[in-house]
């Protein structure tokens, strides 16, 4: 009798579990349902590259290491346009500073704001700062190859410490910031909140109940409680990169309210630009990767060709992902250059274009970031290491 009650009961409870494991619910990852990146990497292991990656290094604090930008004399100045106006950053015991310098000496005056956060790793970085609760972006930015340049889209010359930053700007370089409610003012954060980087939740999810399912001794009958994007249908998989890499186009919802394995198209607008209209380089790999025929004759999405959790940036291995569908003897040039095209597709079908849309004014010259495009197709000019 004992053993059937217990039974009945145990299966009684199973039968809950599975009830309550069915409704379980993804949740986006906030502040108080993160666990951390080192939770998940206690058990995988195996995507420890992932803390080394662009993603998980786009938003930091400021450092000596983080901030890319030179603060030893002589090369922590920036002039401009005009001569009564340049930049100084500073490295002092208090903090990382960015000083306007205005006047002619010994006339001058300054405006010297404290670096808050480091945004930025590959190409480039812009600096945030708090006033009060509010956040802005300073008016000096970094670019590699170049050093210390006017913050892209500002007017060389003019001492601007008034840009806000908005919450999708958050939202596609962090975790979580916890805004604060003011329907005039978009830029009010709750500092001690943030998030910083890009983490495994952002994409996974938040992890407390896989976690606490993973750590249970009654971990068959629980859900996994965790998004694997390979599980997803393909529309959704895009979905979790073109959060960032599909445009900034309006939101429908509030910042970090997207739930990955949900369909993006309740946050936008779906008003996308027709095939024929113009898509910059940078900030939309998906619209621009859908125009391919590649795309659109395959069941392509980014994965195909991308491992987020480790860095990869050696265009001759990701050349070998389009052999995973072409052979070299599909290129039109294969009569004449034979298997030297092998490791090079890239180079010729996915070129380095220049941004029209990112644009740094610096003592006359535009700045412009170049971008690995995501239309593959044959292009007319073959890059300039071709001819020979
Ligand atoms: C206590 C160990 C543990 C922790 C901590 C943990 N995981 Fe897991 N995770 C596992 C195990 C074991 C599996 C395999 C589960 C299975 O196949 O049923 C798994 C599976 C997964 C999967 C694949 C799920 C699927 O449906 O295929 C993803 C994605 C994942 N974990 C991400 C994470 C993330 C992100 C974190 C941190 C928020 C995390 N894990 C924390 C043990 C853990
Ligand atoms: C929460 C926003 C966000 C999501 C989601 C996201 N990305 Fe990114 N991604 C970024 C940002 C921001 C950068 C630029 C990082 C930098 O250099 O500071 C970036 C950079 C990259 C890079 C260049 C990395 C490097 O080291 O050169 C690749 C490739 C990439 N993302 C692919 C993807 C793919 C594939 C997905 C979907 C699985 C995805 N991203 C999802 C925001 C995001
Ligand atoms: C819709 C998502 C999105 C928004 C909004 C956005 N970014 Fe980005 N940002 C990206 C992606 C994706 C990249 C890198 C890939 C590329 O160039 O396409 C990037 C690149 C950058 C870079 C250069 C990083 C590098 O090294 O490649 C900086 C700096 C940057 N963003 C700062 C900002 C700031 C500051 C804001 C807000 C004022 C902002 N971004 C708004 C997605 C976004
Ligand atoms: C930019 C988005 C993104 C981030 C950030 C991210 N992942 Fe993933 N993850 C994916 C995608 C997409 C897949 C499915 C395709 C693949 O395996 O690459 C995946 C698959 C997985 C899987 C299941 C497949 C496998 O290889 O076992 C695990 C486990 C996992 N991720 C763990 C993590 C952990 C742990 C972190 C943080 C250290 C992390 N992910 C960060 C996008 C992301
Ligand atoms: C997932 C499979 C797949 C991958 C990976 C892939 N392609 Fe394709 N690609 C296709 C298919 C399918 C077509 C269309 C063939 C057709 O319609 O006859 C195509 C078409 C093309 C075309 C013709 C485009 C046009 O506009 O006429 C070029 C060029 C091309 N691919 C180059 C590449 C290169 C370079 C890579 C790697 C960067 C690559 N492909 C990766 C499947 C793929
Ligand atoms: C056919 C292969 C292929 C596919 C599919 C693909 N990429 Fe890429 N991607 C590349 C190559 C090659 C590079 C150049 C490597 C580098 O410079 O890091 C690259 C670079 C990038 C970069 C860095 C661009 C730069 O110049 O800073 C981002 C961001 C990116 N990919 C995002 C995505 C996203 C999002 C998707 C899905 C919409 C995607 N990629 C699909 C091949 C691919
Ligand atoms: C030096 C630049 C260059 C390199 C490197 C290159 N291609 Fe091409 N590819 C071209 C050009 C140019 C054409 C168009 C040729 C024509 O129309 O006669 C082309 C055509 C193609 C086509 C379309 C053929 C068709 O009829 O639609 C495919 C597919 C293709 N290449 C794949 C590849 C693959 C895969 C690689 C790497 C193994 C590669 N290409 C390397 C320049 C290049």
């Amino acid at each position: 009798m004992f053993t059937i009650g217990g039974i009945a009961l145990l299966a009684a409870g199973a039968v809950a579990i599975g009830l309550v494991a069915a409704r379980h619910r993804t949740e986006a990852v906030r502040g108080d349902n993160a666990v951390g990146d080192g939770a998940c990497l206690s058990c995988h292991q195996q995507k420890a590259s992932f803390e080394l990656t662009a993603h998980r290094l786009t938003s930091r604090l400021p450092t000596r290491a983080s901030i890319l930008g030179s603060f030893s004399h002589g090369e922590n100045a920036l002039r401009t346009m005009n001569p009564n106006l340049y930049f100084r950053m500073d490295s002092t015991a208090t903090g990382f500073y960015e000083i306007a310098v205005m006047g002619r000496a010994p006339d001058t005056s300054v405006i010297a704001q404290r670096i808050a956060y480091v945004t930025g790793l590959r190409k480039g970085q812009s600096y945030l700062y708090w006033v009060g609760d509010q956040l802005y972006q300073l008016p000096v930015s970094y670019w590699r190859g170049t050093g210390w340049a006017n913050s892209p889209g500002y007017q060389d010359g003019r001492p601007n410490f008034e840009r806000p930053i908005p919450p999708r700007c958050l939202e596609c370089h962090a975790t979580w910031f916890q805004s604060v409610a003011d329907p005039s003012v978009i830029n009010r954060y709750r500092p001690a909140g943030a998030l910083l980087g890009i983490t495994c939740e952002t994409c996974h999810g938040s992890g407390r109940d896989h976690v606490t399912r993973e750590r249970s001794l009654l971990r068959a009958l629980l859900p996994r409680a965790i998004v694997n994007p390979t599980r997803l249908p393909r529309a959704q998989q895009l979905d979790g990169c073109a959060l960032c890499h599909g445009g900034t186009a309006p939101l429908r919802t509030a910042a970090f309210s997207y739930v990955p394995g949900q369909p993006l198209e309740k946050r936008f607008d779906l008003t996308t630009a027709p095939d024929t209209g113009e898509i910059d380089v940078h900030g939309n790999q998906v619209a621009l990767l859908e125009r391919s025929r590649c795309f659109r004759s395959s069941q392509m999405t980014c994965a195909t060709c991308h491992d987020v959790h480790r860095q990869q940036r050696d265009t001759v291995a990701l050349s070998g992902r389009c052999l995973t569908c072409h052979t070299v003897q599909n290129c039109g040039l294969f009569p004449q250059h034979g298997h030297e095209l092998i490791g090079r597709c890239v180079d010729c079908h996915m070129p380095l274009l220049t941004s029209t849309t990112v644009i740094s004014i610096y003592l006359g010259h535009r700045l412009r970031p170049q971008v690995r495009t995501h239309w593959i197709k044959v292009y007319p000019q073959p890059p300039r290491f071709w001819m020979r």
